[in-house]
């Protein structure tokens, strides 16, 4: 209870000290009239100036505290910068548009009459700046605060559009990579004041790219903006209201890394063209395989954090096993394949191979060849 006191005490102190600012620079009565038009500027600033000292006890005191502060909030997008799928983060480069509506600046605008100055730019440290903040930030510094002006209409609406470096979590599934897309959000909300006293409203119902530069490895699919009402268990019974910025990307054309790792992996089979009769050769040639396809996991590990779970890295994994086998087939094979007598090049002369050596030779053909389409098939559904 005291407590709440204290804050009553402290807001009446606030707004008294507003009040009478505000009155005694009326009184004090900058007659902009007496001005000449190109000499208003300077009025303006000065007024400006005055501003600043008789705001700045007001920077953090609302505008209304008898009805709720209506912000609307846009979200433009300059650059994507990328996705860290290791870290599970998205970074962008972003113009936020933070409208809202402030009566104590209205007075200033509309008092240089003749000069007809219906705007001010007022450095956001000194006037009030709703403390809209991204929820999801995975960066610390992010701060609405950047340092460009904010705009003051006569009417005492504020514009202020902030450029912005963020870093957001996002979800990131890769089973499909690299076929993967991505559906990452951005949630705008007040952090302190909850609907009572401050309502969001989105600007658009998406994100505006106008200003977007394309992303080589990233396309934007489809963007929207969406305004929820959550509830936090800090505050039972109070509201907060947020703006949700939500965008899908997806990889660009990458048709060539699949390419390569199936390619690899059917070379396979031309382990059975060989002939039995030389099982030494299969082995070294599958061995060669193995090495091309340990390469291929290893750039895919670089690119992606588990890579176990992609599709494309089960597809390696299963192609490696199957090499794995297929050498040790052929290990048997030539363990207790008739070895040909030097000179003699001419396949099935001697002794005949045993039969169940040929039986397993082309079971192992095969079997192969219908794992290895049911991957490929795997890795397209
Ligand atoms: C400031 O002065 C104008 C006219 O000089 C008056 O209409 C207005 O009410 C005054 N504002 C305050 C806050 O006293
Ligand atoms: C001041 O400018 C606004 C628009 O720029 C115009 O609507 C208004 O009539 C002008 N006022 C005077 C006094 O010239
Ligand atoms: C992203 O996912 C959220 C939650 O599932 C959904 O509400 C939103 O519409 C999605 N975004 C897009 C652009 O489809």
């Amino acid at each position: 209870m005291k407590f709440f006191y204290g804050y009553l005490i402290l807001l009446g102190v606030a707004s008294l000290t507003c009040t009478t600012a505000q009155d005694s620079m009326n009184s004090t009565s900058y007659s902009y009239d007496s001005y000449s038009e190109s000499e208003c500027d300077h009025a303006i600033l000065r007024a400006a100036n005055l501003l600043s000292s008789w705001t700045y006890p007001c920077n953090g005191i609302l505008p209304h505290y008898d009805k709720a502060n209506q912000v609307t909030l846009g979200m433009s997008l300059t650059k994507l910068r990328g996705l860290d799928l290791f870290k599970g983060t998205i970074q962008m480069n972003v113009w936020m548009n933070l409208g809202w509506s402030d009566p104590r600046l209205a007075w200033i605008a509309a008092e240089c009459g003749n000069a007809n100055i219906t705007k001010l730019h007022l450095p956001p440290s000194e006037i009030w700046v709703p403390d809209i903040t991204l929820f999801n930030s995975n960066s610390p510094s992010e701060s609405l605060m950047s340092g460009v002006s904010a705009i003051a209409y006569a009417d005492g609406s504020v514009l202020y559009i902030p450029p912005m470096h963020l870093e957001a979590t996002c979800t990131m599934d890769l089973t499909d990579y690299p076929y993967d897309q991505h559906n990452c959000s951005l949630k705008w909300g007040s952090w302190a004041y909850d609907a009572s006293l401050i309502t969001i409203d989105s600007l658009s119902d998406s994100i505006d790219l106008s200003e977007t530069f394309d992303h080589p490895i990233w396309d934007i699919i489809n963007t929207k903006a969406t305004k929820h009402t959550d509830f936090y268990s800090c505050c039972p019974g109070e509201t907060f209201e947020d703006v949700t910025f939500s965008l899908v990307v997806r990889r660009r054309e990458t048709h060539g890394r699949i390419a390569s790792s199936v390619v690899t992996a059917w070379l396979i089979l031309i382990v059975f063209l060989i002939s039995p009769s030389s099982a030494g050769v299969r082995i070294v040639f599958a061995g060669s395989v193995l090495i091309a396809l340990v390469v291929l996991s290893a750039a895919l590990s670089a690119e992606v954090p588990a890579y176990s779970t992609t599709k494309l890295g089960r597809f390696l994994i299963v192609g490696m096993l199957i090499l794995a086998l297929v050498s040790v087939v052929n290990g048997l094979i030539y363990r207790f394949y008739p070895k040909e007598k030097p000179g003699q090049l001419i396949e099935g002369d001697g002794s005949s191979p045993p039969r169940v050596l040929l039986i397993i030779d082309i079971g192992a053909f095969l079997s192969t060849a219908i794992i290895l389409g049911i991957s490929t098939g795997a890795l397209f559904v």
